[in-house]
């Protein structure tokens, strides 16, 4: 047998209650305490609620259309737990008293007592056969059953996937660039993919009308049926741990510009590759091909140097792949990229410092944090004034006045007909469930009206369009400095 955690002591060492506490009154307990029994006092036919009781009396909300006096005689007050009556008889009137416009009454019992142990005997029989159910919440039933479909789909799939592995070889599984893993792919992004990308935009359309309030147990409703399939996916996964402490790291990032099949085994893969498919994962691609696109003809229909700004430049995967597609530049080309984090910017130094030396272009990296540069406008002025100023997945964390502080800064930086190009994902992205209840991933979303108002209050004079990637869920608004 195991010793008791709390110290033994002998009868010599116990001491009674010092002071006032030498007289004994009865505990009182209030009625949270005796949760999760439902307690109340009857009386007159009526139901009040009980706020605390004792052996030998209680306090309970006294009806608004009866009038009361300390020392009333109430006959045939009940007070009840559940379906359980302990206290039934005649009760006096000891104080009356109001809180927040209610009348509180405070009665002690005549006569009979209140058996009190036989209440916290039936509390402790309760609350053992009553598991708590932060999960439990009425109605919703649609958005219910989705998520509950979804996991038995998701426990279908994972064992006929178990089963396929089986007969699949080692480098078609995880070797890179065979026809038959092309193919595995393919198929499994035509059935489990599709099925499950759609499966969680219906689940966020089912989301999108539950109140406030009700949201803490529809994420537990979630998380319960599903985060342990989801969560197999390294992908996934890391977007919810965020190991660097803020979402959307350039790991992050990496897996969805690079690896979107990535674990250990098919289904973990399968689950990557569903969420490299959502909608907020191809926006991130489009917006990023997008910039490439707007730099490609710069670059293309210029014979000046051209200078460029990469605000939050995570891995720079549009300029690494810019610069693998361009082979030769009609005309010198200077770009800065900064971020906070220096392991991003290592990663953009291994992959574009050698294409960027080939091609003659020079890129300036700096780790600096975008707090110095709403704090110092001339931050970059010496590298500037820059011909395209632009800025992926980094305005979706910032507050209204940081944003307009931000794009203020940025068009402070730039040339006569520069341009600047800020992404923020708008509300109706339908990745959002997914994103908010299984990855706590929370990005401070804008209608297009809210980018341009950004962009008036930050910039009056200039002017100012939305720009549309492919999703349709990650627009830009484009500040042209006249
Ligand atoms: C979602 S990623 C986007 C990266 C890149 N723009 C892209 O679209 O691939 C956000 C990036 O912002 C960077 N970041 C976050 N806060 C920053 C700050 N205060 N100053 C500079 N960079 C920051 C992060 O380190 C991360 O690389």
């Amino acid at each position: 047998m195991t010793a008791p955690l709390h110290r033994v002591r002998n009868y010599e060492d116990l001491e009674g209650p010092q002071g006032r506490e030498v007289f004994f009154r009865p505990h009182r307990y209030r009625a949270t305490d005796l949760s999760p029994l439902y307690a109340e006092v009857q009386l007159l036919g009526r139901s009040c609620a009980l706020l605390d009781v004792s052996q030998n009396g209680a306090a309970f909300e006294w009806p608004k259309d009866l009038r009361v006096s300390v020392g009333d005689r109430l006959d045939n007050l009940a007070v009840r737990f559940d379906d359980h009556v302990p206290f039934k008889g005649e009760a006096r009137v000891g104080s009356v008293r109001e809180v927040s416009g209610v009348a509180i009454v405070g009665v002690s019992f005549e006569g009979l007592l209140l058996p009190i142990d036989e209440v916290l005997d039936l509390r402790a029989i309760k609350a053992g056969t009553q598991p708590p159910a932060p999960w439990r919440v009425p109605g919703h039933d649609h958005f219910k059953m989705l998520v509950s479909e979804l996991r038995l789909y998701l426990e279908d799939a994972e064992k006929q996937l178990a089963k396929l592995e089986r007969d699949l070889p080692w480098h078609v599984l995880h070797g890179e660039g065979s026809p038959a893993r092309a193919a595995l792919m393919e198929k499994v992004r035509n059935t489990f993919v599709a099925d499950v990308v759609k499966a969680t935009e219906e689940i966020d359309a089912a989301v999108r009308s539950v109140p406030p309030a009700h949201m803490p147990a529809l994420v537990n409703w979630s998380r319960r049926h599903l985060h342990e399939f989801f969560m197999q996916s390294p992908s996934v996964h890391r977007c919810w741990q965020k190991p660097f402490g803020y979402p959307g790291d350039y790991e992050v990032m990496r897996f969805i510009y690079e690896k979107p099949f990535e674990g250990p085994n098919l289904f973990a893969k399968a689950i990557s590759y569903s969420f490299d498919q959502t909608r907020a994962a191809c926006a991130v691609r489009h917006r990023k091909d997008l910039v490439k696109r707007q730099l490609r003809e710069m670059i293309d229909s210029r014979r000046a140097p051209l200078k460029v700004l990469a605000v939050a430049c995570g891995p720079a995967q549009e300029l690494v792949e810019l610069l693998q597609e361009i082979r030769e530049l009609p005309a010198p080309l200077e770009i800065v990229i900064f971020d906070q984090d220096k392991g991003a910017l290592a990663y953009a130094y291994r992959r574009l410092k050698p294409i960027a030396d080939a091609r003659k272009a020079r890129v300036v990296y700096l780790h600096e944090s975008v707090k110095r540069l709403l704090r110092d406008a001339d931050l970059f002025t010496s590298f500037g004034p820059f011909d395209l100023i632009y800025s992926n997945g980094f305005f979706d964390y910032l507050r209204q006045s940081t944003a307009v502080g931000l794009a203020r800064n940025l068009e402070g930086q730039l040339a006569a007909g520069g341009r600047a190009l800020i992404a923020n994902m708008v509300p109706e992205n339908p990745s959002r469930w997914y994103m908010e209840h299984h990855m706590e991933w929370h990005l401070i979303y804008r209608s297009r009206a809210e980018l341009l108002e950004i962009a008036r209050r930050a910039a009056p004079c200039a002017r100012h369009q939305i720009l549309e990637e492919e999703s349709g869920v990650n627009p830009f608004v484009e500040i042209r400095r006249e």
